[in-house]
């Protein structure tokens, strides 16, 4: 299909590896084979599925004459961290909405924040939740009333602009499988602002991809995701009428929240404690560990029988994981 990209900025180390899980897939595979599309591998700082929005997203801003970014997310939001680390890259100004109260010890991705020079406003979550419309208009306003010009990015960077990213993505795992000699998958990746779904669930229509896309969802329900997906597909026709006519059909794979959103189980540290040790691999509770504990116990149930090839594309996150640290202790 042809498919013109819009203009985007190298900010990702790309292509990322695509690696066999060879003792992962003898311990947990059930005669499955268990890959892994290392986009935790994107960068260092500037590492995780976020990179490759951001790659869309930054030169969508300098393209149309923005010189600041704002967005938002929680403490620990990495989304708000790699946009932090690409606004410094890019001489681009960046000012972060979070949710939730700042703590004392400014950990992890908050740390990075600011360490990266952003300008960060905490609010509390029921504030957080009610007013985020009006907070970014206020401080897109406030941008304004200087001279300067901010471009508001939804959480995730999820839009129709950061979808480019994983339809791109597709590309690559369109090599990865053909160098591999698979020829069917599924793909598992972890979902919650729903902008990688829907980038994957595009690009694997687009590119041809022989495969099914799953999204476990880390917050929210199904229906959620069914609709997120649909509507960043929308937004994605709407701001590129040019692109070739696909449904996407997202597919999600619900019942992996566990308490909410930030809050794993037991059993998702102990499943990241064992694929770190097994495998040198090392995931994060908020995001890859509820998504890969949930792949797990879906292979289990059989979902994925009748086909030998499971991805799972590891989003990244690894700085969400210091903060939790403490959960690691039982
Ligand atoms: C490490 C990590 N994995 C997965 C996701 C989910 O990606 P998306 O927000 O595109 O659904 C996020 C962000 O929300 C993330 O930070």
């Amino acid at each position: 299909m042809a498919l013109v990209y819009p203009r985007r900025i190298a900010l990702a180390c790309r292509p990322t590896p695509f690696q066999y899980l060879e003792r992962a897939s003898r311990k947990w595979g059930a005669g499955h084979r268990l890959w892994v599309k290392r986009d935790d591998l994107t960068g260092c700082t500037l590492s995780g599925n976020k990179v490759r929005k951001l790659e869309f997203i930054t030169a969508h801003a300098i393209d149309n004459g923005y010189d600041t970014l704002i967005t938002c997310g929680g403490l620990q939001s990495n989304h708000c961290r790699a946009t932090a680390i690409a606004g410094a890259q890019l001489g681009l100004a960046v000012h972060l909405l979070l949710r939730g109260d700042e703590p004392a010890d400014r950990d992890g991705n908050l740390f990075l924040d600011h360490l990266a020079g952003a300008s960060v406003n905490c609010y509390p979550p029921k504030r957080f939740f009610r007013e985020i419309d009006q907070l970014f208009r206020h401080w897109q306003e406030h941008y304004a009333s200087l001279g300067r010009n901010a471009l508001a990015i939804p959480t995730g960077g999820s839009d129709g602009v950061g979808v480019w990213g994983y339809i791109a993505a597709c590309g690559e795992l369109a090599e990865d499988f053909r160098r591999h000699e698979i020829e069917r998958a599924h793909i598992v990746t972890a979902t919650g602002s729903g902008g990688t779904q829907a980038g994957l669930t595009l690009g694997a229509a687009l590119h041809e991809l022989p495969a099914t896309v799953w999204g476990v969802n880390v917050c929210d329900d199904e229906q959620y995701f069914l609709d997120k997906v649909a509507s960043d597909a929308a937004d994605w026709r709407r701001r590129y009428p040019d692109v070739p006519a696909v449904e996407p059909l997202p597919r999600v794979i619900d019942g992996y929240v566990g308490e909410g959103y930030g809050v794993a189980s037991g059993e998702v540290f102990g499943c990241i404690a064992e694929l770190a040790r097994l495998e040198g691999l090392v995931l994060d509770p908020v995001y890859t560990g509820k998504a890969f504990h949930g792949l797990l116990c879906e292979l289990e149930k059989g979902r994925f029988e009748g086909c030998r090839d499971i991805v799972f594309v590891h989003t990244g996150g690894i700085f969400g994981l210091f903060p939790q640290r403490s959960g690691f202790d039982s």
